[in-house]
C-alpha cells in the first residue's frame, strides 16, 4: 500500500511572512492529521522562505516535509541566479518539483534539462517530483497516454529502473483553470505512467508514487485520491490556505 502524498506547491507566493504564519496555521489546524502518519504532506515555498521554513518545522516539531520548486544540477560555479543541490539540503529539504509544465512553458525548460535536474536532486539525497502532463488539444485530440509515454521517456534518462522517487500528473489545461481532470481521466492517465515504469522497472513501479496536480481542491479531493493509482495530489491555489490544504490532507486519510 502506497502512503497517500500531499505536496502544495506555492508556486511565486508568499512571502517569508506569510509563509510562516501559514505553518503555524497548518500546524494549529492540521496537526491532527500529520499525527496519524497515514499520509505524508510537504510543502513547497519559494526559496527565499526555505530557510525560515525549516528552521520553523524544527521549531514547531512538525511532521511535515520541505519541498523546493526546482534545482540545478551543477554542484558549484558561474550559474549566476541556479540554486545548488546542497544549498537546498541545507536547508533541510527532501523533496524537489522537476519539470513543471510552467517552467517548461515559460522558460523553456527541455525534458533533456528535466532529467539532469532529476538526477542531481537523486545524488544530494532529494526526492525529485517529476511533473509530466498534456496540453488541452493533446487531450482533446485522445493522445494523452501516447503523450505521457513520450513525455516520461525524454525526461527520465536519470532513471536506472531501481530508485524510487515520484511522478505527478498534471494535465495543462486543468492547472488554475478550476477544470479538474475526472476522476476517470486521472485514474487513466495515472495507470499509463505506472505501466509505462512498471515496463522498465518491473515491481518498483507499485512502489512509485503518483500524484494528479490540477485544480485539486477540499471539494474534489476525496474522489480523485480514492482513484487506485492516484496516490496523491500536487496542490497549487488551494494550497495557499492552510485550512484547504488540511482538508485535502484529510480527504487523501479518509481514503485510505
Ligand atoms: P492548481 O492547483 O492551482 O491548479 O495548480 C496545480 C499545480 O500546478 C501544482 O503544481
Amino acid at each position: 500500500m502506497r502512503k497517500p502524498l500531499l505536496a502544495a506547491n506555492w508556486k511565486m507566493n508568499q512571502t517569508v511572512a506569510e509563509s510562516f504564519a501559514w505553518l503555524e496555521e497548518f500546524d494549529r489546524i492540521g496537526g491532527d492529521v500529520l499525527e496519524t502518519d497515514e499520509v505524508d504532506a510537504v510543502f513547497c515555498p519559494p526559496f527565499t522562505a526555505l530557510y525560515e521554513m525549516h528552521q520553523g518545522i524544527e521549531q514547531h516539531k512538525m511532521d511535515i516535509e520541505l519541498g523546493a520548486q526546482d534545482i540545478f544540477w551543477q554542484e558549484a560555479g558561474a550559474f549566476t541566479g541556479e540554486i545548488s543541490p546542497a544549498m537546498l539540503k541545507e536547508c533541510g529539504v527532501s523533496y524537489v518539483i522537476c519539470g513543471h509544465s510552467e517552467r517548461r512553458q515559460l522558460l523553456q525548460e527541455s525534458s533533456a534539462m528535466v532529467s539532469k535536474k532529476c538526477a542531481a536532486a537523486l545524488k544530494a539525497g532529494i526526492t525529485p517530483i517529476l511533473c509530466v502532463g498534456e496540453s488541452q488539444s493533446v487531450h482533446d485530440g485522445g493522445l494523452t497516454q501516447q503523450w505521457l509515454e513520450a513525455q516520461l521517456y525524454e525526461s527520465m534518462g536519470f532513471w536506472d529502473n531501481e530508485t524510487e522517487f515520484v511522478v505527478a500528473y498534471e494535465p495543462i489545461w486543468a492547472i488554475g483553470t478550476g477544470n479538474a481532470a475526472t476522476a476517470e481521466d486521472a485514474e487513466a492517465a495515472c495507470l499509463a505512467i505506472r505501466e509505462y515504469l512498471r515496463e522498465r522497472g518491473g515491481d518498483v513501479a507499485d512502489k512509485i508514487r503518483i500524484l494528479y496536480g490540477g485544480s485539486v481542491t477540499a471539494a474534489n479531493a476525496a474522489e480523485l485520491l480514492a482513484c487506485p493509482n492516484v496516490d496523491g495530489a500536487l496542490v497549487g491555489g488551494a494550497s495557499l490556505k492552510a485550512d484547504a490544504f488540511a482538508d485535502i490532507c484529510r480527504a487523501a486519510f479518509k481514503t485510505r
